[in-house]
This record gives C-alpha cells, sequence and structure tokens, in this order.
C-alpha cells in the first residue's frame, strides 16, 4: 500500500498564523504538524509516500522532509495548483498510485493509534476511521446501525451521532474512478465524504473506532488541544519508562 498526505489548502482558519508559512509546518508540542501523519503512515509499515500540497511554500516541504531518506521512506511531491477540496488533490495521485491501495492521510490529523493491522489486513473497497467527540458538528459525521455505517454527514448542523470520521482513510484503486465522477460542493470542492458515501452504496465500507487520541489541527483551538495532547503523551511515555 502507498500513503498520501494531503496538506493543501489556505489554512484561512489560522490566520495570521499562515501568512508567511504552511500550516502544516506549524509547531504541534515539538514537531512540524506534517511529522505527525507522516510518521502514521510510517510506523503503519508505509515507505512509499507522496505529499500533496498548494503553490504557496511547496518548496519548505521539499527543505524539511527531502528524499525521505532520513526516515527511510520514499517521499514524491505534487502541487495542487487550485484549491478544489481534498478529494481534487487525492485525484492528482492517481497514476502515481499505480493501481495500488492507497492510505490516505491529512496533513493536519494527529493520530495515537497504529493502523499497522489495518493497513496489513486491508482487503479492498475503503476503511474509515471513526472517533467519539463532542463536536461532531466540525467533521464528517457516521451514522451506525447494527455494526454499519449507513450515512455519513458532512459538517451537519444536527450530528446523528457523535462519531467523527476522521482524516484517514484507505482505500482500493477504485478510488481514482470515483473521484472522476463526483460533483462540486456547495462550497464549490469535491468532497472526501461524497467518496466515502460512493463506497457505502456499494457496500464496500468498513470503519474502526479509534482508541487512542485524535485531533485535528485546523482551528486555534484544535492546534492547542493537538499540542498538549502529544505532550501528555510524551510526559506519560516518559515517566513510563
Ligand atoms: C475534513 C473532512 C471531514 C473530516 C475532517 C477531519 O474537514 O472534510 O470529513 O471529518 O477533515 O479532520 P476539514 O477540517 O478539512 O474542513
Amino acid at each position: 500500500m502507498k500513503g498520501i498526505i494531503l496538506a493543501g489548502g489556505t489554512g484561512s482558519r489560522l490566520f495570521p498564523l499562515t501568512k508567511v508559512t504552511n500550516k502544516h509546518l506549524l509547531p504541534v508540542y515539538n514537531k512540524p504538524m506534517i511529522y505527525y501523519p507522516l510518521h502514521t503512515l510510517i510506523n503503519a509499515g508505509i515507505t512509499e509516500i507522496m505529499i500533496i500540497s498548494g503553490r504557496g511554500h511547496a518548496g519548505h516541504f521539499l527543505e524539511l522532509l527531502g528524499s525521505g531518506m532520513e526516515f527511510g521512506i520514499s517521499l514524491t511531491y505534487e502541487i495542487q495548483e487550485t484549491s478544489g477540496g481534498i478529494a481534487q488533490a487525492l485525484g492528482l495521485a492517481a497514476s502515481w498510485a499505480d493501481e495500488e491501495d492507497v492510505a490516505v492521510i491529512l496533513g493536519d490529523n494527529i493520530f495515537q493509534d497504529n493502523v499497522k493491522d489495518d493497513v496489513a489486513s486491508f482487503e479492498g473497497g475503503a476503511k474509515i476511521f471513526l472517533k467519539a467527540v463532542t463536536d461532531a458538528h466540525r467533521f464528517g459525521v457516521a451514522e451506525l446501525k447494527k455494526d454499519q455505517v449507513i450515512s455519513i454527514e458532512e459538517k451537519p448542523p444536527s450530528p446523528k451521532s457523535n462519531y467523527a470520521v476522521t482524516g484517514l482513510y484507505l482505500y482500493d484503486y477504485k478510488v481514482f474512478s470515483i473521484i472522476r465522477t463526483l460533483k462540486p460542493s456547495g462550497r464549490g470542492e469535491l468532497e472526501i465524504t461524497d467518496v466515502n458515501n460512493a463506497y457505502l452504496q456499494k457496500e464496500m465500507m468498513k470503519y474502526a473506532i479509534l482508541k487512542g487520541f485524535w485531533s485535528d489541527a485546523g482551528t486555534f483551538d484544535s492546534l492547542l488541544r493537538a499540542s498538549i495532547l502529544v505532550q501528555q503523551y510524551s510526559e506519560n511515555k516518559q515517566s513510563d519508562s
């Protein structure tokens, strides 16, 4: 399986922090944000990873991460010229993915769980990772019935559950043909939630519920929260040893 980190977007919700740098290079506790999704993929055993970013500050990713040699992986970079949404950015990886399965992670999502087993046992279709939250209206929200996901709604004003769809997705290569059929949403973007609903309609969607902490880091509050969670976890690790 190949890995894809989606690190586009303007970071407008973090302005002025993102006025002269990219959101994914901002610090989360003691590392640049993008290190966390990168390590989630590396810890899952993935060694070929593409980073997709917008034009602004794209060279900084290259300076920071280079070829990936220091992490024992191979990195490839792609540019999203216009901000057409998460699914549009993912579509840019189609020929690089070369019909392999892909693990897709949003560059501002911080996960504690190791998904190595999910990656190793993936058998096609799609798999999403859910986390119970108190502010589900900020996310894609999954409605569950008898161990099945029955609907996913993007940022619903009245969420049908408290399960956020986190920014980590396993897809087979059919994801790229699904993306080609998508129409822009009300906000003019190709939505990852529409990709997931396409798999749901084909009954090709599985899910797991995360055990460890998870946070996005795209707003002032979630960025702070992510830093605090990472700090607490590193402190626990130190006192455990
Ligand atoms: C995106 C997705 C959303 C998902 C979230 C996770 O939202 O559209 O479904 O729950 O990431 O962080 P964004 O925060 O980019 O608006």
